[in-house]
């Protein structure tokens, strides 16, 4: 499988404080990488690294198969990014601030601004002055800029901050159509795991300026599951009943005397009755397992904003 982009040693550090510490980042063409972490966590110093904005401390940075050192400028021109707040003319109209990125840039080809425009739901729009725009169409707007020299890769800091439930719904479905449809490869950056939840492939957490954790899809929702937690005094007799007794059987034994029962939430009465009645010790039966608890976990128990 091909990488876009991997780091190795990436660190950053500010006088003797180091807010990035050794960063390993895998991310693979058509992932969708949700890049989460606290407040201060280094998300953005590590996209900003990423972007060439700010030089690393120490180690490398892998963009298409390629170092870095030397060929930034190639790697750049297959990147999209938004780090922190997209700045635009509020005096001037979407389509007015496009043409002139699209001139500085030196980009060919007007006709994309229209296309952009389009892909991010503001062609109606196109000719308001951008101080009329709520928040989530200059984040639209800012994507659209992004967009116009068709990069493989975007990089998004945070893109859906302070935008209300719906304006994150519709910012999400537009990076799943752009990845589905035209295959970009997403980094993004939240500090909420329910944000990224329903539409990262991988996720990496960060705390601290440490990669804690990176993680699929499928065992990001294996992990995240809710399930009633048993614990019993001899768990392989449990799992036997669970299985002929109930006919239950996605569960795993977690630890001794523990197991996890998945998808049979409103069970635990049933349970409890078929594992006593032949002869299991029951101790406890709760209903455990959600995404916060999951990330609280990674990151150490501090509450999230
Ligand atoms: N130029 C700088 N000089 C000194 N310290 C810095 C500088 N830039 C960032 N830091 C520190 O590095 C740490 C990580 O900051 P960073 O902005 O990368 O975090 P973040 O994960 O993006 O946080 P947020 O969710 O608030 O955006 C913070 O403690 C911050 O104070
Ligand atoms: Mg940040």
């Amino acid at each position: 499988m091909d990488y876009v982009l991997r780091t190795n040693h990436l660190t950053k550090r500010y006088g003797g404080k180091t807010v990035v510490n050794n960063l390993h980042m895998n991310i693979r063409q058509g992932d969708i990488y949700g890049f989460l972490g606290q407040n201060g966590a280094g998300k953005t110093t590590t996209l900003r690294m990423i972007m060439g904005l700010i030089q690393p401390t120490a180690g490398e940075i892998e963009l298409f198969g390629e170092s870095l050192f030397g060929r930034r400028a190639r790697a750049m021109e297959r990147i999209g990014a938004i780090i922190e707040y997209p700045g635009f003319y509020l005096n001037l109209s979407a389509a007015d601030n496009l043409e002139i990125h699209r001139r500085l840039m030196g980009m060919g080809n007007k006709e994309y601004i229209e296309e952009v425009l389009s892909i991010v739901g503001l062609l109606d729009a196109r000719n308001q002055k951008v101080k009329h725009y709520s928040l989530g169409m200059k984040q639209r707007l800012g994507i659209a800029r992004a967009l116009l020299h068709h990069p493989e890769l975007l990089v998004l800091d945070e893109p859906t901050n302070g935008l209300d439930p719906a304006g994150i719904k519709e910012i999400r479905q537009l990076f799943l159509d752009l990845a589905r449809q035209r295959g970009i490869t997403f980094i993004i950056s939240s500090h909420l795991l329910s944000e990224v939840e329903q539409l990262a492939t991988r996720v990496g957490i960060i705390h601290h300026g440490t990669l804690m954790e990176e993680i699929n899809y499928d065992d990001l929702q294996r992990k995240t599951r809710h399930y009633l937690e048993i614990k019993v005094d001899d768990d392989k007799k449990a799992a036997y009943l669970l299985e002929q007794k109930l006919g239950l059987s996605d569960y795993r034994i977690a630890g001794p005397g523990i197991l996890h029962l998945y998808g049979s939430l409103d069970q635990s009465a049933s349970v409890n009755l078929a594992l006593t009645s032949h002869g299991v010790g029951v101790k406890e039966i709760r209903l455990s397992g959600d995404s916060l608890d999951y990330f609280l976990k990674v990151t150490g128990g501090v509450p999230l904003g």
